[in-house]
């Protein structure tokens, strides 16, 4: 461990889909830096490039990844053997996705699919491993663990099997996880008993987490930090309580607005008129500009960057803060 150095750093990062169509720009001068044991919260609307940040970061993203820097605990991912980047996922950086099924394979049973993981990660014989994954699926609040062990896949609900798939990820003992819209498939009452237990976990272990979702309201409960996405780029920074008392960003007001709970009783939610850009052609100015009702002429001019170093900070030529 390198106690001097943040636990993630992205300088620059960029990811371009070549299609058939011409080059996606997905994740554009993408810059974050993540201490250790820190808790932040990626939030926006479908297709902002939520998704292909978090895969780009696991050496998993399909595009074409350029960064200035990636590394993680010091040391530069781009530089790292294959084997170093194998021990890094699961190790030191593990992925939870949204659907459990793309984690899980059908054909083998929840403790198959378990021991093998923490055989893996920790190298114990079977006997071994298989108390250990009975342990973690306690951990993570499946009943009778020892005997459901042996269940396959379809004999679990949605929420026991995201509950099994945290397992797979815990197996490794991360020092960072990264949870991709995690609840976005289950009801709200399963989605609530879900985000409780990532808090639970990260408080106990001292993880990092990084939870991406669409849904401010999930990320405002779990988090401390905020990085808001619009267009492949981040748009605003934030602490959770400055996003939600002083948004900066024109955007960022908008999902506040768009909020369920944010109107008043018997008002209607307010949804950000206009749809997100089409990332094929993404113009040289700010990417929210058709969609704002601040933009001037500036604002096409030049795409607004955000500072990655302040606490507090938004990628807009007029922000809201400006006027208080
Ligand atoms: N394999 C791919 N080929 C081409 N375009 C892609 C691919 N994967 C993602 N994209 C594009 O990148 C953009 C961001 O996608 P994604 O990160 O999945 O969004 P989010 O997770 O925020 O909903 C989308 O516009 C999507 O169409
Ligand atoms: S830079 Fe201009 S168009 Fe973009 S969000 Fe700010 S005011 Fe709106
Ligand atoms: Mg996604």
């Amino acid at each position: 461990m390198n106690g001097a150095s943040p636990l993630l750093e992205i300088e620059d990062l960029s990811v371009v889909f070549h299609t058939r169509s011409g080059p996606v720009l997905a994740n554009d001068g993408v810059s974050l830096t993540l201490r250790a044991g820190e808790t932040l919260g990626i939030v926006g609307e479908s297709g902002s490039g939520k998704s292909v940040f978090c895969r780009a970061i696991l050496g998993l993203a399909k595009g074409e990844v350029r960064a200035r820097r990636m590394a993680f605990d010091g040391r530069d991912i781009a530089a790292m053997s294959r084997s170093e980047k194998q021990a890094l996922r699961g190790r030191g950086i593990a992925m939870v996705f949204q659907s459990p099924m793309s984690s899980l394979d059908p054909v083998w049973t929840i403790g198959d699919q378990l021991v093998e993981t923490v055989r893996h990660h920790k190298g114990l014989d079977r006997a071994g491993a298989r108390r250990a994954a009975i342990a973690l699926l306690d951990r993570v609040g499946i009943q009778s663990a020892a005997r459901r062990l042996d269940d396959y896949p379809h004999q679990w609900s949605g929420g026991m099997l995201q509950r099994a798939v945290i397992a797979l990820a815990l197996a490794g003992e991360p020092r960072l996880m990264l949870a991709d819209e995690p609840t976005t498939a289950l009801d709200v009452t399963i989605q609530d008993q879900i985000l409780a237990l990532l808090t639970e976990l990260q408080r106990e272990t001292g993880m990092a987490l990084v939870l991406v979702s669409h849904d401010l309201g999930v990320i405002a409960e779990t988090v401390d930090r905020v990085a808001v996405m619009y267009a492949g780029r981040i748009v605003e920074t934030a602490s959770v309580r400055h996003l939600f008392e002083r948004p900066a960003h024109p955007y960022t007001v908008g999902l506040l607005g768009s909020m369920v709970g944010a109107a008043g009783q018997g008002e209607r939610l307010r949804p950000i008129p206009g749809q997100p850009p089409d990332l094929h052609h993404l113009g040289t100015g700010c990417a929210f500009a058709p969609r704002c009702s601040r933009a001037g002429d500036d604002c096409h001019r030049a795409v607004p960057r955000i500072d990655p170093a302040a606490a507090h900070d938004a990628a807009c030529l007029f922000p809201m803060e400006a006027e208080r």
